[in-house]
C-alpha cells in the first residue's frame, strides 16, 4: 500500500476518534445540563408570598422560608431524629443547611444526592474528598457540586461527624420508581433537575434516563420530603443492567462482591440499591474521568473503566430498580 494512502487512513481514524470523544462529553441527561432545554423553561412569575401547607404537616411556610439556606422548612419533624444544628441550620456564611438540598430525611433529589443510610466512615471520607479536591464534577457547568465543595471546605471535623452520624442513622427506603418506556414527557431543566413542560407533550426517550418528580409542584416549589421521583428508562435497560452488575458480561466485575450481595452496602462500601440513577451515572462517569479519585475510589477503577455511556445507563436503571 502506498505510504500516503496509509497516512490518509490513519489521520482519518485519528480524526474520527477525536470527533466521537468530543461529541460524547458528560451525558447531559445525568448532569442536568442539557443546554437546549434551558430556553424552554417557562417564564418567571412574580414572587409568591402566600403561606403554604402540606397534608399531615403542622408546618406553615412561605416560599422564602421553604428555600431559606440557613433554616429551610422541616415539614415532618416526626419523620426523622432530632437534627444536629449543621443539618438544620448550617453555619453562616458558607455552610448552607444540609437539609435544604438533601432534605431533613436525607432522601435528596436527582441533582444532588441521597445521603441517608450511608456508612459513617464513607460519608466522612467523601467530605474529605470534596475538601481536598479529590471529588469535583466532570461537568464544570454543574454548579451545585461547587456549592457542596465550599460547604465541605468550611466544616469542622465535629460538624462533619455530626452530619455523618445523623444521616447514617436513617435507613434508606424506596424513593425512586423506575419505569421503562418508549416516550417521556417533554421537559426542561431547572437548576439541574428535569421538570415536565406544560401541555403534556411527549418525546422519544432515546438513550437517556429522565428522572423527574412524581409531583413537580410538591418537589420544586414546596420541597416536600415525602414526594419522590420517577425515573423513565429505555425498554430493556433494567435487564441489560442486571447482566452487567452480576458480572456475567466480561465487561466489568460483579458489583456485589464489594457493595453487598443485595447491593445494599457492605461495611464502609455504600449501598447502590434504590438510589438516584442520574446521581449514580454522574459518579461512575466522574470516576472514569478521574474527577472523583484517590483513596477507595481506586477500588472502583476496574469496575468502571471499560463501560460505555449506554452501559452506565443500563447499570443505573437496574440499581435504582432494586429494593433498598
Ligand atoms: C446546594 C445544595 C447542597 C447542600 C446545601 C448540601 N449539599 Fe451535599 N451534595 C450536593 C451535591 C450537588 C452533591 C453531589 C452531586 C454530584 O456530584 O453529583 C452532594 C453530595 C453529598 C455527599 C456525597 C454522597 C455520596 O453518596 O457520596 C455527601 C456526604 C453530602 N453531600 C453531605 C452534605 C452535608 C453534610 C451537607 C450540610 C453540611 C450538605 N451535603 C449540604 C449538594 C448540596
Ligand atoms: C473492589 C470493590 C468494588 C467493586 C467490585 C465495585 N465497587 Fe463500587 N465502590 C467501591 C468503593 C470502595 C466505593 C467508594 C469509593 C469512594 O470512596 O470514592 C464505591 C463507590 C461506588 C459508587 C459511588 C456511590 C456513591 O454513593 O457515590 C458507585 C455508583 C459504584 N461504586 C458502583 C459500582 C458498580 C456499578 C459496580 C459493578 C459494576 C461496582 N461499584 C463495583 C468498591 C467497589
Amino acid at each position: 500500500m502506498p505510504i500516503r494512502f496509509c497516512l490518509f487512513i490513519l489521520s482519518g481514524l485519528l480524526l474520527a476518534g477525536r470527533f466521537s470523544a468530543a461529541a460524547d462529553g458528560p451525558p447531559a441527561w445525568a448532569y442536568g445540563t442539557a443546554p437546549e432545554s434551558a430556553a424552554a423553561a417557562p417564564p418567571h412569575e412574580a414572587p409568591d408570598l402566600s403561606v403554604k401547607h402540606l397534608v399531615d404537616s403542622q408546618g406553615a411556610f412561605t416560599n422564602a422560608q421553604i428555600g431559606d439556606r440557613f433554616n429551610p422548612a422541616d415539614w415532618y419533624p416526626g419523620d426523622h431524629p432530632a437534627m444536629p444544628d449543621v443539618v438544620s441550620h448550617g453555619r453562616k456564611p458558607e455552610i448552607w443547611a444540609c437539609g435544604l438540598c438533601h432534605y431533613p430525611n436525607g432522601k435528596g433529589r436527582p441533582e444532588n444526592a441521597g445521603v441517608s443510610g450511608l456508612p459513617v466512615f464513607y460519608f466522612i471520607e467523601q467530605m474529605r474528598k470534596f475538601r481536598d479536591g479529590e471529588r469535583t464534577s466532570a461537568d464544570t457547568r454543574k454548579k451545585n457540586t461547587g456549592v457542596m465543595i465550599s460547604i465541605a471546605k468550611a466544616m469542622t471535623d465535629d460538624e462533619i461527624k455530626a452530619a455523618a452520624e445523623y444521616y447514617g442513622s436513617i435507613k434508606w427506603t424506596p424513593w425512586i420508581k423506575v419505569v421503562e418506556t418508549k416516550t417521556v414527557p417533554k421537559s426542561y431543566t431547572s437548576v439541574g433537575m428535569y421538570l415536565p413542560l406544560k401541555g403534556n407533550e411527549k418525546e422519544a426517550i432515546g438513550e437517556r434516563i429522565i428522572e423527574t418528580p412524581v409531583d413537580a409542584e410538591a418537589t420544586e416549589v414546596l420541597r416536600n420530603p415525602r414526594s419522590g421521583f420517577i425515573a423513565y428508562a429505555p425498554i430493556g435497560s433494567v435487564k441489560k443492567g442486571e447482566v452487567l452488575v452480576t458480572g456475567n458480561h466480561g465487561k466489568t466485575v460483579a458489583c456485589g462482591v464489594c457493595h453487598g450481595p443485595d447491593l445494599k452496602g457492605l461495611g464502609p462500601v455504600p449501598g447502590l440499591a434504590g438510589r438516584s440513577p442520574s446521581y449514580l451515572v454522574r459518579q461512575m462517569y466522574d470516576m472514569q474521568q478521574g474527577t472523583r479519585r484517590g483513596n477507595w475510589t481506586e477500588l472502583m477503577k476496574p469496575a468502571v473503566s471499560g463501560l460505555t455511556e449506554t452501559d452506565l445507563l443500563n447499570i443505573a436503571a437496574y440499581l435504582s430498580s432494586r429494593n433498598p
